[in-house]
């Protein structure tokens, strides 16, 4: 394999010595592209764009074509899993991400399959091969996957949901029940990241985009500790390379510190906590990624960069931080203001990286 020419993204997680402040977006292959649309229209649906590795690989490649972003993420969905399950993902113009079959009883979880992700998701490793081999050196390639218990929400939901009843009605009533749905899970999940991981990837994310819906003992119950089993079951070094681990909880500002117990390199933050007071708690264990609210991308850029601005100084002089949204970019941000943002990370953050 190639080369690795700008290593600033494995460096800062890693809380090694760099020259600026690494940057990439969370969904930043997407709709608010017009050439993502273009594709994602040539693809017909947006599964059959995540199917084929070279139209996945094209996606991925074209926010890296218009900013000077410093990782790459493979173009999937978290979904994937569940689908492969045999749910039956699809997505209806508008409404989201929906299961023909959704998980309810006893007979259900028992008739789920652990994922073989050579035999049921070869689109995935496949995909991260040909963008490793496109990407060429340029920047790092991030695999990803979701947590079990945001999986699992989808799953017993039958789709997006506002207030988790359904999955947390049995978590409550089962707990047992909804501990050996997310064991499945679990499973499935380390297999399938350390397959991403030996096709390629050089860094992985799980997402636990729902996990601050919980309540507190809840949340490490039901999401930390499954995440646990995937931190410990994972590959952390492949190819003469340490492969960092980025543990994100939307929402988890409250249980940094037990977040950061489960041994992960870098944790995720949304735009709640201030990047200051994670780093004063958990700066020691792990690197910090994060946390400017999306919403920021709608105002003008002079406003963005006070905000960027803003974040650098509090998060302070030294390794260990990569700037990201809080959360994914929308669909309507403006392309132009994205770039003002990336540009101005690096621009802004050379100042805290001079000793
Ligand atoms: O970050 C990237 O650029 C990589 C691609 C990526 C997608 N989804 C592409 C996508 C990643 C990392 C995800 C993760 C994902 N998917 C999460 C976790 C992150 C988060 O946002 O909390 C979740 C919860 C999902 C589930 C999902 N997939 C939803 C709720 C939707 C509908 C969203 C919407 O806004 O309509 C999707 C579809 C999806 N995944 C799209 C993209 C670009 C839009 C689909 C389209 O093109 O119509």
């Amino acid at each position: 394999m190639s080369e690795l020419k700008n290593d600033r993204f494995l460096r800062a997680l890693m809380r090694e010595p760099v020259d600026a402040t690494p940057v990439w977006m969370m969904r930043q292959a997407g709709r608010y592209l017009p050439e993502y649309r273009a594709s994602r229209a040539k693809a017909g649906s947006f599964m059959d764009l995540c199917m084929n590795p070279e139209l996945a690989c094209e996606v991925t490649m074209q926010p890296l074509e218009r900013y000077p972003l410093d990782a790459a993420i493979l173009f999937s969905d978290i979904l994937t899993i569940p689908d492969a399950m045999g749910l039956g993902l699809y997505f209806e113009t508008g409404e989201g991400p929906k299961f023909k079959k959704t998980v309810t009883t006893a007979a259900d979880v028992d008739a789920l399959p652990i994922v073989n992700t050579l035999q049921d998701l070869p689109y995935v490793p496949n995909a991260v091969r040909t963008i490793r081999k496109e990407l060429n050196g340029r920047v790092p390639l991030i695999g990803f996957s979701g947590s079990p218990w945001t999986l699992a929400t989808y799953m017993v939901e039958g789709g997006s949901s506002k207030d988790f009843r359904k999955a947390k009605a049995l978590a409550y009533n089962d707990p047992g029940l909804m501990h050996a749905l997310l064991d499945k899970l679990a499973i499935s999940v380390t297999e399938y990241l350390n397959e991403q991981i030996k096709a390629g990837a050089q860094a992985v994310q799980i997402f636990d985009s729902w996990g601050g819906a919980l309540a507190h003992d809840a949340y490490r119950e039901f999401s930390l500790k499954p995440m646990q089993k995937i931190v410990d079951g994972l590959i952390r070094e492949y190819d003469g390379r340490k492969v960092p681990v980025i543990m994100f909880t939307k929402g988890g500002g409250q249980s940094l510190e037990a977040m950061a117990d489960t041994g992960p390199d870098a944790l995720g933050l949304d735009w709640t906590t201030p990047i200051s007071d994670a780093r004063r708690r958990v700066g020691d264990k792990v690197a910090l990624q994060g946390n400017m609210d999306p919403s920021i991308l709608y105002a003008k850029p002079e406003r963005i960069r006070q905000e960027v601005a803003k974040i650098l100084a509090d998060y302070g002089h030294g390794s260990g931080h990569v700037f990201n949204l809080g959360h994914g970019i929308t669909p309507e941000v403006d392309p132009a203001n994205a770039g003002a943002f990336i540009e101005c990370v690096h621009e802004l953050s050379f100042q805290y990286h001079d000793d």
